[in-house]
């Protein structure tokens, strides 16, 4: 195991960083959680108030160029997120982040795997074959695929899990909105489970971005309620020992 749950978008932004960003804040109240920005089209936290560019993916990959990484290695460049938990940034650069995720990719694995007790979560942005995100994903417990229950976002999906259904042996979609098809309609679309529905909620959804997801306020809103529910779920579905 390295990561517990990589998260992939697909087209239109449905709203993958965000959900990964409230998991971490969700599992944050119950014990260590990294959210890993993996993305290679670059990474959000970076430019957040609070958070800064170093230490994150960039500063690990230049200080352990050619050596394993360890997991004291990959905590040492974690940064503390406002609502919980930490943050493994990457640079808002998409070509910084490419580079940075090729240079540590293959090491960076067995160093996650080592990180016993923590909830990591990767945020590996959209599905793209070629993406070095997926390697990492190979690694991970549950993989899913974030999207939208419209006509285009299934579609969408169906096309990136014919590249994502083999990558990991547990891969399934996770639903943001009702607006359009129902679980149960979306899970026969796309021939794979579907582990959640999480609320269309705009509010919910920048009291996260803005690092009050684990807030009073921000526990209250529809979206980290849906998050709650689906944390739940997919540590009902995980081994034992994994604490999502
Ligand atoms: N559950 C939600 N309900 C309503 N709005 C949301 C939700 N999640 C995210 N949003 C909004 O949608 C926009 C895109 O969100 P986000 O960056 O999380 O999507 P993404 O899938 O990671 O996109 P990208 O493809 O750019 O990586 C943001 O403005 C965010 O506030
Ligand atoms: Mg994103």
């Amino acid at each position: 195991m390295s990561l517990d749950l990589a998260l992939f978008g697909t087209k239109g932004s449905p709203g993958a960083t965000t959900l990964a960003e409230a998991l971490v804040a969700f599992a944050s109240r119950r014990g260590p959680a990294l959210l890993a920005e993996l993305d290679p089209d670059g990474g959000d936290r970076a430019a957040s108030p609070g958070l800064a560019l170093d230490p994150g993916l960039a500063s690990l990959a230049a200080s352990s160029r050619h050596q394993a990484i360890t997991a004291e290695d990959v905590t040492g460049h974690l940064q503390p997120l406002p609502a919980g938990g930490y943050v493994l940034v990457a640079p808002a650069s998409a070509e910084q982040a490419h580079a940075a995720l090729d240079t540590v990719v293959a090491r960076l694995a067995p160093a996650l795997t080592a990180m016993q007790g923590w909830t990591v979560v990767g945020d590996c942005g959209r599905m793209r074959s070629r993406s070095p995100a997926v390697e990492l994903a190979s690694h991970a417990e549950v993989v899913a695929l974030v999207t939208r229950p419209t006509l285009e976002g299934v579609e969408h999906a169906r096309d990136r899990l014919i590249l994502l259904r083999d990558v990991a042996p547990r891969v399934g979609v996770i639903v943001v909105g009702h607006k359009g098809f129902s679980r149960a309609r979306v899970q026969g679309a796309v021939g794979v489970p579907v582990y959640g529905v999480v609320a269309d909620d705009a509010r919910g959804a920048e009291l996260v971005r803005s690092g009050h997801g684990a807030s009073w306020a921000g526990r209250r809103t529809a979206l980290m309620r849906s998050v709650a529910l689906l944390a739940d779920s997919l540590g009902a579905s995980l081994p034992v020992g994994v604490t999502v």
